[in-house]
């Protein structure tokens, strides 16, 4: 079983997933940038070779540079669980004929708005939207739409240059912020909670689910320094206030023509009870999410995942024993982690609910909260009852603080 996983070592959780590769029993064959001596030494070592290609994210170039390279050899499978790269993947397939899901369809996975026109078509519940390139399309699609809306990049990402608008002024100094931007699309603002859907499946059929809520809306923790942005884990997906969700979920894998591996759904539940799809990618999600879905669990799903993609099989006896909460910090002030207070606590207050933390130590620089996901680190706690884990997460949210300084 030779796979080809494409930067196996970036984002960090890749690692995990190459390890997962290796473990099932596939020859792992690496794709990235530079050479494999830079690579950490867990990620090399669960690698059978490696492929350097001159620029990764330069679609074109980089695929003809890994057909090139893979000529002759008896390749299995394609790979790659970053969103940037998962196209490449795809058109690696097309072109040497390797199966998995064609670069049509992880288009449907990458491009908000097909997504969205492919979800539609299926009969399911997508915000109104419209793909607009220029300022007056823009602002006819929000007359059309009716505010409040949300303008948001086609290829976005962590909710940057995402912006809601609740009238005209708003869009004006919302799109004087975006003239960056090429292709943006504008959409009906759903008022709801929000959640994933993570899946892996296996020739469409999903093998594993597993739901998160988030807290806040991911739009408020991104806009706000203060937020702790904290994220909820389910014990069961299948209970059965989370129940529209799933069934969305599934049928939305259908309608995009999901094949085998992972996929992050995002959808909304309105006050009313009504589920309306978010968007989907065609991978892993981010933010720890993979090591809370072991954790609710005790399994390992960068292994299964794997097994899932080489083998066609979940081996896992899913054991759905904890809701499990990661809290997110952002430190006061600026410069470098100079205090942290309120962890001790928090560890005696968590007793056995407690897993861990991963706070910048003392002494880091702080990272940029606009432009990470994991702030300046977290803590983690689960428990098999929701409301103790959830009151544990809020502990964590108001009583953990870190301070920095210059
Ligand atoms: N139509 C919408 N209605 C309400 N909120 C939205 C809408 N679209 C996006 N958002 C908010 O913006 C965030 C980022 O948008 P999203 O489509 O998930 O893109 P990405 O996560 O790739 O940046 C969402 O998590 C949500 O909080
Ligand atoms: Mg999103």
């Amino acid at each position: 079983m030779n796979v080809v996983f494409i930067s196996p070592h970036y984002p960090p959780e890749m690692a995990g997933f190459t390890r997962g590769l290796a473990e099932v029993g596939a020859n792992v064959i690496g794709v990235g940038e530079g050479s494999a001596a830079a690579l950490p030494n867990a990620t090399r070592g669960h690698l059978a070779d490696w492929v350097s290609v001159p620029k990764l994210f330069d679609e074109e170039s980089a695929a003809n540079a890994l057909v090139r390279a893979l000529r002759g050899r008896k390749i299995d499978r394609i790979e790659s669980l970053w969103e940037p790269t998962v196209l490449l993947a795809a058109r690696v397939r097309d072109l040497t004929g390797v199966p998995g899901m064609s670069r049509d369809t992880v288009l449907g996975f990458r491009d908000k708005q097909l997504m969205k026109e492919r979800v539609a078509r299926a009969g399911l519940r997508v915000p109104l939207s419209r793909r607009v390139t220029t300022v007056t399309e823009a602002r006819h699609a929000a007359l059309e739409i009716g505010f409040p809306v949300i303008i948001k990049p086609i290829a976005g990402a962590g909710s940057a240059d995402t912006f809601r608008c609740d009238d005209g002024p708003e869009l004006e100094r919302a799109l004087a912020r975006m003239s960056h931007i090429g292709e943006a699309s504008v959409e009906e603002f759903i008022d709801g909670e929000e959640f994933t859907c993570d899946a892996i499946s296996i020739d469409g059929r999903p093998v594993f689910e597993s739901v998160t809520q988030y807290h806040p809306r991911p739009l408020i923790a991104r806009s706000e320094e203060w937020v702790s942005p904290a994220q909820l884990t389910f014990r069961d997906p299948h209970e059965r206030a989370l129940a529209g969700g799933v069934e969305l979920g599934r049928n939305v894998l259908a309608a995009l023509g999901m094949g085998s591996g992972f996929t992050h759904m995002e959808w909304y539940k309105k006050s009313n009870g009504e589920v309306v799809f978010g968007e989907i990618a065609a991978r892993s999600g981010g933010g720890h999410l993979i090591d809370m879905m072991n954790w609710a669990n005790d399994i390992d799903v960068y292994r299964e995942w794997a097994r899932a993609v080489c083998w066609g099989r979940f081996d896992a006896r899913v054991a759905r024993r904890y809701h499990v909460a990661m809290v997110f910090k952002r430190a006061l002030g600026q410069g470098r982690i100079a205090r942290i207070e309120g962890l001790r606590e928090l560890r005696a207050a968590c007793g056995p609910a407690w897993v861990g933390d991963h706070l910048l130590p003392v002494g880091t620089r702080r990272r940029n909260w606009k432009q990470t996901v994991v702030s300046d680190g977290g803590v983690a706690l689960r428990h098999p009852d929701y409301r103790t884990c959830r009151a544990l997460m809020e502990k964590a949210i108001g009583e953990l603080t870190l301070y920095a300084r210059p």
